[in-house]
């Protein structure tokens, strides 16, 4: 009896224990532990090992995507000074799905949305509101890069108006404390989302200070997401800066705006702006285009990951055939490589998309429009047309 008691006794013991180990390691994982994010140790980084069969089968099924640029990263959804930006319809959805767009990434500007102090807990209408519309995405079939963008003190650069500035002592921590946010938010969605963790770093993100935050984000990710595929791009806009984690769910990213004369003609936040009327492509045109893409090749040769090329197009002040030229070009270009892409952008100043109609944004002589947007159709057809 007293054996049987003793028994009992060690085996409750071990059951109240194993709950016990159960409750912190999902304490652990939960955003509750945030007061610890500066004790969470980076990611060893270096010498990553190749990627896994996952990572490549995704980047593969990313395919044809489309940014949805200039809504949810602008500082309010649809507002942005003076760039201009459009709230996420659900139309954008409906007709990015039926075109064939396999992918959409999503630019978030988490930053303006979340406390400037610890534990920086994301304001929560706005995390269901970025839930909603990734939900309806996954829903519509297609793959999802949910992208952090434009926290412009992160950076060293100037706020925008409307943006506000936080303590410069917290500001990696507030990083790595939205992404284990993030993370554990969407933890249970499906492998068709896939989370990146910032739009190009650059500025006061050094390579090597970038490289370093890169690797503390990706653990706090893993947490709650071991194996979820993570989007990194390089700092500096240089896919060969990034010194990989050592985790092999990764895609590595790079964006293509080459030749910036003929993309970024007329660009309003370029200073002083480059002049309009630069047609595209000759041979000079074509060879500035194509290196990007290039070198993101050889980088995924080299290190054994597949890449994203995140950004490509050009700014409405282009003529449309050129328009038309190099963004066929640059599907061109990618696909012969394998590389899946994303064009910049679907419904604002780059739009192949005219969320408005009668050409107030974009393109002048567009017809008006009372049935909401429509596709500018030469546009579509180079992203998705037969070449
Ligand atoms: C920026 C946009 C800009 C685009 C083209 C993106 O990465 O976030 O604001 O319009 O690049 O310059």
């Amino acid at each position: 009896m007293v054996r049987s008691v003793r028994i009992l006794c060690v085996l409750l013991l071990f059951a109240a224990l194993s709950v016990y180990a159960g409750a912190a390691a999902a304490v652990r994982a939960s955003p509750g532990a945030r007061s610890g994010i500066e004790g969470v140790s980076a990611m060893a980084y270096g010498r990553p090992p190749g990627a896994s069969v996952k990572a490549w089968v995704t980047a593969a099924a990313l395919g044809r995507g489309v940014n949805f640029g200039n809504m949810l990263e602008g500082v309010n959804e649809g507002q942005w000074d003076p760039s201009g930006a459009v709230p996420v319809r659900d139309e954008f959805i409906d007709v990015t799905a039926a075109a064939g767009f396999t992918s959409v990434r999503l630019p978030v500007r988490w930053s303006n949305h979340a406390a400037a102090r610890a534990p920086f807990t994301i304001n929560d209408d706005f995390f269901e509101r970025v839930e909603s519309i990734v939900d309806k995405l996954l829903a519509k079939g297609l793959y999802v890069v949910l992208d952090m963008h434009h926290y412009h003190q992160l950076d060293g650069d100037r706020l925008d108006s409307g943006e506000f500035a936080v303590s410069a002592r917290v500001l990696d921590t507030r990083f790595v404390g939205l992404w284990q946010q993030i993370a554990w938010r969407f933890r249970d969605k499906s492998d068709h989302l896939l989370f990146e963790l910032y739009n190009e770093p650059h500025g006061r993100l050094t390579p090597s200070r970038w490289n370093a935050l890169a690797a503390r984000a990706l653990s706090v990710v893993r947490q709650s997401n071991p194996t979820r595929i993570v989007v990194l791009a390089g700092a500096n806009y240089d896919l060969s800066s990034l010194s990989l984690p050592n985790d092999a769910n990764l895609i590595g990213t790079f964006h293509d705006y080459s030749p910036l004369t003929f993309t970024h003609q007329g660009a309003e936040w370029v200073s002083p702006p480059w002049p309009i009327g630069v047609t595209c492509c000759d041979d000079s045109q074509r060879a500035a285009a194509v290196a990007p893409i290039a070198a993101g090749k050889a980088w995924s040769d080299q290190w054994h990951y597949p890449v994203l090329l995140g950004e490509f197009g050009s700014y409405h002040f282009g003529d449309m055939n050129s328009r038309v030229a190099w963004t066929r070009f640059m599907r061109e270009q990618a696909e012969s490589r394998s590389i899946s892409w994303c064009y910049w952008e679907l419904a604002w100043g780059f739009g192949a998309y005219d969320p408005i109609g009668g050409g107030s944004i974009g393109v002048p002589g567009d017809p008006p429009s009372d049935q909401g947007g429509y596709w500018r159709e030469p546009l579509k057809e180079a992203l998705l047309g037969s070449s």
